[in-house]
């Protein structure tokens, strides 16, 4: 039993191997039928000839429409006509099941393609995706445990949001409301004071409205936090893993980078350091291209692209403004009107990969800023007590993986780095 990887790597030429996959393409042409056989880990001609095989075997495969199941058994042989240089002579087929007509031929528009995402999921492209955030989600536990973080987990249905209500999902709690998480942050605020290093993966959720193509409801979501850390210690780790990430990718899924419209190339040059702009830096710049942005707003699109157009490297921003800032940042000792917040911003429209900040430790500011922005600080009472029992200097962030998957293979499209996609108008299948 051998995977279409190996063969196409050249490693069984001359062997007698058995492949077990799904009919990607079929062709019959006078006595011989054409069969692309894919598996998990790409696809390969396997040429079945008549006569070379039992008839009643070659009549069963003839009939087959793509994506039937099959096990075929023959000898690997060197064949430049073949897609991928080599194919398997094929000298007995089974056909497991036969599929009815797929849905899925050419020329189909995005939305039928999103009903039948189910099936669209085995095409080459999104398993290369797949391929890709496998190693993606792989090469972030590695960094953060190489670090010594430790991976700790906190709840999905919370009492109360940390990145303000407008995106808040509520559920229904046994007559009580509750909302699905925006981010761990307030959680791994209090492990922080247990565990000191703390990181994890996980879902994160926001009734976000916007329909943007970097915009999901229900994304994974990497974040740290690190206690005795100012901002300049986490920001070092969110650059550095990014960093890790792309070279992990660039080594071990250079066909599948190339295939997905960057280069193994593009992803090597992402390295050490990230730019630092601060955002009143960054309004300077933005008015030297004719962009008059108004102090204390966020960064648009728009702005976005202004900053990062002509880059590779994705860019920090860094010393936002307090206005509108969430709750919990901390402000900038030299300019109180400022909090000690950065984002990561990426080119190619897909924007902040990562936000994080410096928390603010004091009690009473916080509770003010809370109820400035019109919240209710009994929910957060369990969360202040980080403050009223041994308060110590942390930090954290938390990076998008589907934005940084959606940037490192060019994707126009964030749905495209997940495969179930969940927006405001869909959550099916
Ligand atoms: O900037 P955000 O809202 O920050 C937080 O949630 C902090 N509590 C994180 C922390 O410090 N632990 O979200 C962090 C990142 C963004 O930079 C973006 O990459 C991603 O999460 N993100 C989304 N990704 C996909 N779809 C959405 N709707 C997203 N909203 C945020
Ligand atoms: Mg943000």
């Amino acid at each position: 039993m051998v995977q279409v990887a190996d063969i196409l790597k050249g490693r069984h030429v001359g062997a007698e191997v058995e492949l077990r996959g799904w009919i990607h393409r079929i062709r019959v042409v006078g006595g011989k039928v054409f069969v692309v056989v894919r598996d998990s880990t790409g696809v390969v001609q396997a040429t079945v000839t008549r006569g070379a095989i039992p008839e009643d075997e070659f009549a069963a495969v003839e009939k087959a429409l793509i994506e039937s199941s099959v096990v075929v058994r023959g000898a690997v042989a060197a064949d430049a006509r073949a897609p991928g240089g080599f194919e398997v002579r094929v000298s007995s087929v089974r056909v497991v099941h036969y599929a009815e007509k797929f849905p899925i031929q050419e020329d189909l528009s995005e939305e039928f393609l999103l009903d039948v995402r189910h099936l669209w999921i085995r095409s080459q492209r999104m398993a290369a995706i797949f391929r890709v955030r496998h190693t993606v989600f792989d090469a972030v536990h590695e960094y953060f445990r190489g670090q010594g973080f430790w991976e700790v987990h906190p709840p999905m249905i919370t009492p109360a949001g940390s990145e303000g209500g407008s995106t808040l999902f509520e559920v229904e709690y046994f007559g009580r409301k509750a909302y699905l998480t925006q981010s761990w942050q307030l959680y791994a605020e209090a492990l922080a004071m247990s565990m000191e290093k703390v990181y994890y993966i996980g879902p994160s959720f926001r009734a976000e409205k916007s329909r943007t193509s970097r915009h999901l409801t229900e994304y994974w979501h990497a974040e740290m936090e690190q206690a005795w850390a100012g901002m300049e210690d986490v920001m070092r780790h969110a650059e550095s893993v990014i960093v890790h990430a792309c070279r992990r990718v660039a080594e071990e899924r250079p066909d599948e980078v190339l295939a997905l419209g960057r280069t193994p190339e593009f992803l090597k040059a992402v390295t050490l350091p990230f730019e630092r702009l601060r955002y009143e830096d960054a309004l300077k710049l933005l008015k030297g291209k004719g962009i008059d942005f108004e102090w204390g707003k966020d960064l648009r699109t728009l702005e976005e692209r202004a900053l990062t157009d002509g880059r590779t490297k994705p860019i920090f921003v860094t010393h936002y403004p307090k206005v509108s800032q969430a709750f919990y940042k901390a402000r900038d000792p030299k300019r109180p009107d400022l909090v000690l917040a950065f984002d990561v911003i990426a080119g190619d429209d897909v924007g902040e990969i990562v936000g994080g900040s410096e928390r603010e430790t004091d009690l009473e500011t916080i509770r003010k800023s809370l109820v400035e922005q019109g919240e209710d600080p009994k929910p957060y009472d369990w969360y202040l007590d980080s403050r009223r029992y041994g308060a110590v200097q942390h930090a954290g962030f938390g990076m998008g993986m589907e934005r940084l998957i959606q940037w490192m293979c060019k994707l126009d499209h964030i749905r495209d780095a997940v495969p179930f996609p969940r927006t405001p108008s869909r959550f099916a299948p």
